[in-house]
């Protein structure tokens, strides 16, 4: 399998022209005047989600240009390596296989000549597990005496679990609260025990590696907190999530589920990482959430690039990142129950592809991972999309709406899809300020850099405190029902879709170095708080040691 980095394409040089002569001025409102067909070009049904992609800045011609550079760039044959088997997270040496454990046990495997990794013995090892863990889900669900779910983990071993659990509130059991500790801060843990009893209360102790800071230093608080109030049976009460079960044995616990180190920790919860999931929504909703993710694998191992959503939306990312130069992207869940969506997505799409580096450790020449930042509307429109509508810098937008509610309240999700219509509608429309007359090219009114706009000669009105310049891009993603299987399917394609951008830019999508040196430090700087010892510290690190010693 070769790649090519992105920049290396004739592809790349292509896109460069067009968006020097097009692109850079490319006016949506024209588009669909210019075209009647624009929204069918640029919408399509994929698995579980609908996605229109029409009010994006990017034309025919520049699509197809992208396509060039997926073909270009080697990301389908990327994709079929992963599929298959081979080792691309390169610098870890491992198989990438999340997808697998969502694969039914039915369905043949395909397995690279090439591949160190027997993917029909692992499938079995995935469902071994999985009949395990749905089984014990089941209990847990059927033992009344266990009114509370506490989950102990961080990162992937945190924030898919919480995020999939308040999606999918409705189809929750009201037998069990769940909780989910993940900061180190006792603050957290520590309310969140106040009014738990040993008795009623299971732990899930999730760690991919069993050996992260946060989630030992928690665990290990809960498990003293249990014994110090009078509990007793540690089998019944804790489980370990993890590829490291020796060490959940060492710790104490004896009831594990296990998982492999092609998981990685951004891509586990379909793993026992996702217990939470499964005692929350039963062996069956948690069957139905793998089963929405493996249509959407499907969709993009098999669908051509021109129907293929996670390709188109990854091809998007990265004409916005690298010629527009848009920054950050912004997701707007218009369900409340996605409220943690932003935050997973966060993980996903920054750990994977905040890289400076290509697979070969050379430095890129480009930027990669966006900024992801989002709450929930119609959350947001009374916080920060002021910025959005009016603000110096364009930050493509991703709404996800769910057609049809689950509650029966009048009025309510008319509103709301109202207000997700508006927006997108509003962001792209625009208006000029009435008591302003137009003036050419008076003054920037465009793109993140307002020199560039002028020397562009944008010509619509900027003045004005009413004015909205419009022409800013959205993506609509739409889901009939938020359900067990449309989240799967919608959690997949944004799997996919930072895949289909790392694979361009040339990076290993699958590490996460960069957390490293904090953690070093953190250790040499705990053992400095209790001695003291500055000696080597730079200035502000040691004043600051010195400030938190004080008494
Ligand atoms: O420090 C980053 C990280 O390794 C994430 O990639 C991971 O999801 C998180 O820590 C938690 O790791 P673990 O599941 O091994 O405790």
């Amino acid at each position: 399998m070769t790649r090519t980095r992105c920049d290396r394409t004739a592809a790349w040089s292509a896109l460069q022209s067009a968006f020097n002569t097009e692109g850079k001025n490319f006016d949506l409102n024209a588009a669909f005047k210019a075209d009647a067909a624009r929204f069918e070009s640029f919408s399509q049904q994929a698995p579980h989600v609908f996605a229109d992609l029409s009010k994006n800045r990017i034309d025919l011609a520049t699509q197809a240009l992208l396509f060039d550079l997926a073909r270009e760039a080697g990301v389908p044959a990327h994709r079929d390596a992963m599929f298959d088997g081979q080792a691309i997270n390169t610098t870890e040496n491992r198989s990438v296989m999340h997808f697998l454990l969502r694969k039914p046990s039915n369905v043949p495997v395909n397995n690279a000549s090439t591949a160190t990794i027997n993917i029909a013995t692992e499938l079995a090892k995935v469902h071994a597990t999985l009949d395990a863990m749905l089984v014990f889900a089941e209990k847990i669900r059927a033992d009344d005496d266990i009114t509370d779910v506490v989950n102990i983990g961080i990162g992937g071993s945190d924030l898919g679990p919480q995020m999939a659990v308040l999606a999918l509130d409705e189809f929750v059991t009201p037998r069990k609260r769940f909780h989910f500790v993940s900061n180190v801060d006792g603050h957290e843990l520590a309310a969140t025990l106040k009014p738990l009893k040993p008795g009623n209360t299971l732990f899930l102790i999730a760690s991919k590696t069993f050996t992260t800071i946060e989630t030992m230093t928690n665990a290990l608080s809960a498990k003293a907190w249990f014994e110090a109030n009078g509990g007793t049976d540690i089998a019944r009460h804790f489980a370990a999530l993890t590829t490291h079960v020796a060490a959940a044995n060492a710790f104490g616990i004896a009831t594990t589920f296990g998982f492999w180190d092609w998981v990685g920790g951004r891509y586990s919860m379909w793993s026992a990482i996702g217990l939470p999931i499964a005692i929350a929504v039963g062996a069956q909703g948690f069957r139905d959430f793998l089963a929405g993710a493996h249509d959407m694998d499907e969709h993009f191992r098999t669908a051509p690039l021109e129907h293929n959503l996670p390709m188109r939306l990854g091809l998007l990312d990265v004409w916005y990142r690298n010629f527009h130069g848009f920054t950050s992207r912004s997701i707007a869940p218009y369900h409340s129950a996605l409220r943690r969506l932003p935050a997973y997505l966060q993980q996903l799409e920054m750990e994977s592809n905040g890289k400076r580096v290509d697979a070969d450790g050379q430095a890129l020449p480009f930027g990669t991972s966006p900024v992801l930042w989002g709450e929930p509307g119609t959350n947001g429109q009374h916080a920060y999309f002021q910025m959005l509508h009016q603000g110096t810098d364009v930050v493509p937008l991703e709404f996800v709406a769910v057609k049809r509610p689950k509650h029966n309240l009048p009025g309510h999700h008319t509103l709301l899809l109202a207000n997700v219509l508006a927006q997108a509608q509003a962001l792209m429309i625009g208006k000029s300020d009435a008591a302003v007359p137009p003036q050419a090219g008076a003054a920037p009114i465009e793109g993140s850099d307002p020199h560039e706009a002028k020397e562009r000669g944008d010509t619509m009105p900027a003045g004005g405190h009413k004015h909205f310049p419009g022409n800013r891009p959205s993506t609509f993603l739409l889901l009939d029902e938020l359900t067990p299987e449309s989240l799967g399917a919608l959690i997949a394609l944004q799997e996919h879709r930072v895949f289909v951008s790392g694979s361009l830019w040339g990076i290993n999508s699958f590490d996460q170095w960069g957390v490293e040196l904090g953690k070093v430090l953190a250790n040499d700087l705990e053992a400095r708080l209790h001695s003291g010892d500055a000696a080597g510290l730079d200035g502000s690190t040691a004043g600051l040691l010195a400030r938190l010693r004080a008494r």
